[in-house]
């Protein structure tokens, strides 16, 4: 007995200096291997991944005892689909052993990011009757996979009526706590990653559960069945309905705590890949990566080799340049605009003008006559006490209308009007007070009011939907702007979709503003932008099984509008209202009936993707680690990627005064029976943009043709478009130029 303690003692002394040791230095990893350099004594890369990871711990010398148990316990995930490898959580030493291994080839560490946090298929032109959507029967046997924070599965957006069964190909699976159907199919989270960095938070739910809601509002966003009397307190109200409102669904959940782990973001698209997904709806991404060490990039890779349409979303860092995250070229990246409705207020005066505004109240003021009186910036306190059953005036000078709108709230006021140009709306989620944000015009005829009015009154009204808003759809301040860190050579973002004040399901066990709750919600964010392309690309995959992702994506941009609901160029809110630069939108904002017949496709492979790599000069063991497989080579490297897009960059240092670029592309027929396209300019200022040839015949589907842009020019900033037209088509690209210094 004695004998027996002492061993235990002994033993478990080891174990917990063991474990100080490993806790204070290990790291989890993300390791790349090479599946070719696995012996055939394996049955499965799994098995092998254990085998590494054991002789890796018996080299390091780090464990004493069965090493197979202690890399199992190591062991995070084994990756087949998305990449080859795993993930393991690792001690310098083992990391160190690791790196020798027979069959190693790259790693990273494994790194945390967040999300970029229904009229709106109406705004994109979608009819039941014509188009893309009796096109692809809405949907009906296309896959759509989202990678986000799980769902809640009750919702009414989530209904299966009037669905045929589950295809038969689908892999996929519901795990124990979701109730599946025909429209909901998948439903697995992923928490490994998570939980072996935050053991303490161990209480966790283990379920695909929505815990913050983004996740429901995303997909319902892609793919929700439809929902009538849809409304947020009675803003937005109407029918909601996804994009491709009969697509099957499949959640994968890998937000834990507001967190995201590289190596369960992997994971969950490794399985997607398996299941057997269509399309790919990514709202999230990692800042500052590089292609060969970014998660999304490297999973990606393997998806679009699959057929799978990804989409991603810019990120919500605008309106910086050079903000952009996922600006990888094997991805469709999603920039976010406005749609045409407002949620207003109106302000009637005691004279009878009435004065609309902006507002999201949720409570229900009653409209009597008030006294309203104006009191400046809103910064004197004591003032503000004396005003709390009054209308308040506060002129926003510093573009903080949270400060102003917190100020309010602290000091017990009941309702004040902000003069402001903002118009994002959430503060009013987080404040009891009744308000309305006028613009600083409608600002001038209410202060001359209140100046010639000593007995000045007013009332409120709430809860009005506008629609028809003019301009829209506009590019929104946030949205995240090209170029990107990752690969300036091709341009990113590429296209702009809805984003701002986006109306969607929402669990019903989360409030929706301080104790208030609703099953739908309205949010705002590229995050919502991204679910609306990954819906497109379903109903194109739909009409088209045979479209590669590069043909999707290319056919979305190439026929995506330019203009807005006033026929000007789509504006950029976050530049002073100018014409937004292709850097802040892409090709334009989405429009899916014509996505449905592009004319002519940039198509490209896996291949020209390897060249892209192999030009940025990449080294073997990064180019392996996207691409899994040594079968790519680099024998023909070259910057000039066939995209539907155009950046050319200049150097402001270089000596030379006028610059010179050159790209060739190579466009495919989709359309049917013989045609010629001509090409024209939407010239650069400043600048000789030339196209050779400017005419291009064919007689028959599939055929491909190639053509020359070049521009000459100053080194200046500028852009501008080139379209080739036939009789039925307008094929567009955007064309950027833009300095070097910028991408950093
Ligand atoms: C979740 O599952 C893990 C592994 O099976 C288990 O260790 C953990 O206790 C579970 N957590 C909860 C909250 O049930
Ligand atoms: C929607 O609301 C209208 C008007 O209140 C009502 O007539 C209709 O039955 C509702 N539809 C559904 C599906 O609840
Ligand atoms: C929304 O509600 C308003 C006011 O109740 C009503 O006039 C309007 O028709 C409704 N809109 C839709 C799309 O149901
Ligand atoms: C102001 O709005 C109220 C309520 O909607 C309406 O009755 C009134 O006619 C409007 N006044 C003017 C001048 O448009
Ligand atoms: C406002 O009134 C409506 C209808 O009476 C009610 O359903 C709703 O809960 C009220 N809203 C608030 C915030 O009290
Ligand atoms: C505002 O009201 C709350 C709750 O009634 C009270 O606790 C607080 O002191 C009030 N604030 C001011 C500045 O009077
Ligand atoms: C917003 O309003 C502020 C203050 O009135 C002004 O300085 C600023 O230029 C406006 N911004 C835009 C984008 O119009
Ligand atoms: C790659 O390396 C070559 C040769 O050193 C160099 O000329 C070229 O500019 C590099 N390309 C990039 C994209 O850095
Ligand atoms: C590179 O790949 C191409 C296409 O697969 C092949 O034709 C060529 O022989 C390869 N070149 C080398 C040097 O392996
Ligand atoms: C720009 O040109 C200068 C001067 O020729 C050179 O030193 C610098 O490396 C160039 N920068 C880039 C990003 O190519
Ligand atoms: C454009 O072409 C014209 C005619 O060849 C030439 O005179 C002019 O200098 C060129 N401009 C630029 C900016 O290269």
């Amino acid at each position: 007995m004695a004998t027996i303690t002492h061993v235990f003692l002994w033993f478990s002394s080891i174990i917990i200096l063991n474990l100080v040791h490993t806790l204070a230095q290990s790291h989890n990893y993300i390791i790349h291997m090479d599946a070719s350099a696995m012996p055939k004594a394996f049955s499965t890369q799994h098995a092998w991944h254990l085998s590494t990871l054991s002789s890796a711990l018996d080299s390091a010398e780090t464990s004493n005892h069965n090493n197979l148990d202690t890399a199992y316990s190591k062991l995070i995930y084994t990756y087949t689909n998305a990449m080859n490898g795993f993930s393991a959580n690792l001690s310098p030493k083992e990391y160190e052993a690791l790196k020798i291994s027979p069959g190693y080839v790259s790693s990273t560490l494994d790194l945390p990011t967040k999300l970029d946090t229904t009229h709106s298929p109406g705004f994109l032109g979608l009819n039941p009757s014509t188009g893309a959507w009796p096109a692809a029967k809405f949907g009906e046997d296309v896959i759509v996979g989202l990678v986000d924070s799980g769902l809640w599965p009750e919702s009414e957006s989530f209904r299966d009526e009037g669905m045929s069964g589950v295809p038969s190909r689908w892999k996929g699976q519901c795990e124990s706590s979701i109730k599946c159907n025909n429209k909901l199919i998948g439903a697995r989270f992923f928490k490994k990653g998570f939980s072996s960095q935050h053991a303490q938070l161990f209480t966790i739910v283990n379920s695909t559960r929505d815990t913050e809601g983004h996740g429901t509002h995303t997909s319902s966003t892609a793919v929700g069945s439809q929902v009538e009397n849809a409304s947020f307190f009675g803003y937005a109200n109407g029918s909601a309905k996804g994009v491709a409102s009969k697509a099957r669904l499949a959640m994968y959940k890998v937000v834990w705590n507001d967190r995201i782990y590289t190596s369960d973001a992997i994971a969950a698209i490794d399985t997607a890949i398996s299941d057997g997904v269509d399309v790919l709806s990514l709202s999230l991404g990692f800042d500052d990566a590089t292609l060969s060490n970014d998660p999304v990039a490297i999973a990606t890779f393997a998806a679009m080799d699959r057929g799978i349409f990804v989409a991603t979303s810019a990120g919500n860092a605008g309106p910086g340049r050079g903000t952009v995250h996922n600006g990888i070229p094997w991805v469709t990246n999603v920039a976010a605009g406005t749609l045409d409705r407002e949620y207003h207020g109106t302000l009637t005066l005691a004279n009878g003008v009435n004065i609309s505004g902006l507002s999201l109240y949720l409570g229900n003021l009653s409209a009597n006559q008030v006294p309203i009186v104006f009191m400046g910036s809103c910064d004197d306190f004591a003032k503000l006490g004396n005003a709390r059953s009054k209308i308040v005036v506060c002129e926003d000078m510093s573009g903080n209308i949270d400060n102003l709108a917190s100020t309010i709230d602290f000091a017990n006021v009941s309702a004040a009007v902000f003069i402001s140009n903002v118009t994002d709306l959430t503060f009013f989620l987080h404040r009891s007070f009744a308000g309305i944000v006028i613009n600083p015009r409608n600002g001038e005829i209410l202060k001359a009011y209140l100046k010639s009015n000593s007995d000045a009154k007013a009332s409120m009204s709430f809860k009005i939907t506008a629609l028809g808003i003019t301009p829209a759809p506009s590019v929104d301040v946030y949205s995240s702007r090209g170029p990107s860190h990752s690969c300036p050579f091709v341009l990113k973002p590429d296209i702009t979709a809805p984003g701002t004040s986006i109306l969607a399901a929402w669990p019903q066990n989360l409030p929706v503003a301080q104790t208030l709750h609703n099953s739908f919600n309205l949010l705002t964010g590229t995050s919502m932008a991204t679910p609306h392309v990954a819906g497109v690309g379903a109903l194109l995959k739909g009409a088209h099984p045979d479209w590669s992702p590069a043909a999707i994506r290319s056919a979305i941009m190439t026929t995506s509008d330019i203009f807005d609901n006033t026929k000007n160029l789509i504006r950029d809110i976050g530049e002073g209202e100018k014409p937004a630069s292709p850097l802040a939108m892409g090709a334009g904002h989405i429009n899916p009936n014509k996505a449905l017949d592009p004319g002519l496709v940039y198509d490209v492979g896996a291949q020209d993707y390897v060249n892209l790599l192999c030009a940025m000069n990449f080294t073997q063991e990064n180019i392996k680690a996207i691409t899994r497989s040594s079968s790519y080579n680099c024998s023909k490297p070259s910057l000039d990627l066939n995209y539907p897009s155009f950046i050319a960059f200049f150097n402001d240092s270089s000596k030379e005064s006028t610059l010179t670029w050159e790209f060739v592309r190579t466009v495919t027929y989709f359309g049917e029976g013989q045609t010629s396209y001509t090409a024209s300019i939407t010239p650069i200022k400043g600048f000789n943009v030339s196209i050779i040839p400017n005419k291009l015949v064919f007689k028959e589907k599939n055929e491909k043709q190639s053509y020359k842009l070049r521009i000459e020019g100053p080194k200046i900033e500028g852009f501008g478009y080139i379209t080739w037209t036939d009789v039925k088509h307008v094929v567009r690209s955007p064309i950027v130029v833009t300095n070097q210094a910028s991408s950093k």
